[in-house]
């Protein structure tokens, strides 16, 4: 199925909005067409933002021969596109080309996760811009930061809460899984033995359940299948996702649990019939989501040259 973006749109970086910048040139057209623009950015910016605050520390290769991990080796993050490392990786270097040492890659990398968001046709939001880089990385930060796909309503709301963000933005920002891909292992009880009692998650369309039973199975299915989240516009950014959960065609049982916990059912239902509702919202908590720990000037942070490097 042909993605629903439009081709060759460049991703725009203008250095002459970043915070502390005595540049004030135009906007820098980096050319990182839609081909190079991946749905695991948006994954990556709010994989990113949870450990640590939106500080680029995802983006630090380990270093070979330590025994600390860097955070995306850890665990948890194994299922992030190494895509999405590459995308930032050149747009950075062809920062870098044109005005050395004044663009974050913490910046880059939540410009380019708005990017993918439009360009699969989702809204169009300004990025505050500012900054600066992160100079901790730890695999061993990951795991009791982030959320997982089989957490309860009461431990995402407190993870999210930790991290300053309500109710309402966990809703909204879940809305995110309107496109990409997620690995059979992590809805496979759902499909099997829901929370230990040998039966599927009865919140599963029996169609969908058919189906995911046959490209997961029990055991021995190839670890490398991905099923996607929104199985109705998978490759659209639209509002689907919320009508999905209503009709119980919710992929994660995180997400299905949206629908059936009292207290989100009423922001999903509000959701799911106002694409424009939607898009507001979402935008407001990328927004906030992004200022999550947010560093500025070199007492906190550094501006690195290379993403996956610190600086000294
Ligand atoms: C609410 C709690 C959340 C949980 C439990 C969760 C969990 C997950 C999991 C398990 C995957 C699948 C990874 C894989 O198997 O490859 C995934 C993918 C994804 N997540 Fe989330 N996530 C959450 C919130 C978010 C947020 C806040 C965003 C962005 C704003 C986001 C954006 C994405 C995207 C775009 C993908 C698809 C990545 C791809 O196709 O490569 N998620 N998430």
């Amino acid at each position: 199925m042909p993605l629903a973006v439009p081709a060759n749109s460049p991703l725009v970086i203008t250095p002459s909005h970043a915070l502390n910048s005595s540049s004030s040139s135009g906007p820098l057209p980096v050319n990182i067409s839609k081909k190079n623009l991946s749905q695991g950015l948006l994954f990556v910016s709010s994989s990113n933002c949870f450990v640590e605050g939106c500080d680029a520390s995802i983006l630090i290769s380990s270093k070979p021969g330590s025994n600390t991990l860097a955070e995306k080796d850890a665990l948890d993050n194994k299922d992030l596109r190494v895509e999405a490392f590459e995308t930032i990786s050149k747009a950075k270097a062809l920062v870098e080309s044109k005005c050395p040492g004044v663009v974050s890659c913490a910046d880059i990398l939540a410009i380019a996760a708005r990017d993918y968001v439009h360009l699969a046709g989702g809204p169009y939001y300004q990025v505050k811009q500012g900054r600066w880089d992160g100079r901790i990385s730890m695999a061993s930060r990951v795991s009791s930061n982030i959320p997982r796909a089989n957490s309860t309503v009461d431990q995402l709301l407190k993870l999210f809460g930790s991290k300053g963000l309500t109710q309402e933005d966990l809703v909204v920002l879940s809305g995110a899984h309107t496109i990409g891909f997620a690995h059979c292992q992590n809805f496979l009880s759902r499909l099997y033995d829901y929370r230990g009692t040998k039966q599927p998650d009865p919140a599963i369309d029996p169609r969908l359940l058919k189906a995911l039973r046959m490209s997961c199975p029990k055991n021995g299915g190839n670890i490398d299948i991905v099923e996607p989240f929104d199985v109705t516009t998978p490759f659209l950014f639209d509002q689907a996702y919320y009508s999905n959960l209503a009709a119980k065609l919710g992929l994660l049982a995180s997400d299905q649990a949206l629908f059936s916990d009292p207290r989100t059912k009423p922001l999903v239902q509000g959701l799911a019939n106002d694409k424009n509702k939607f898009f507001q919202a979402f935008a407001a908590a990328m927004e906030k989501m992004g200022s999550i720990g947010v560093k500025r000037g070199r007492k906190h942070g550094e501006k690195r040259k290379d993403c996956s490097v610190h600086m000294s």
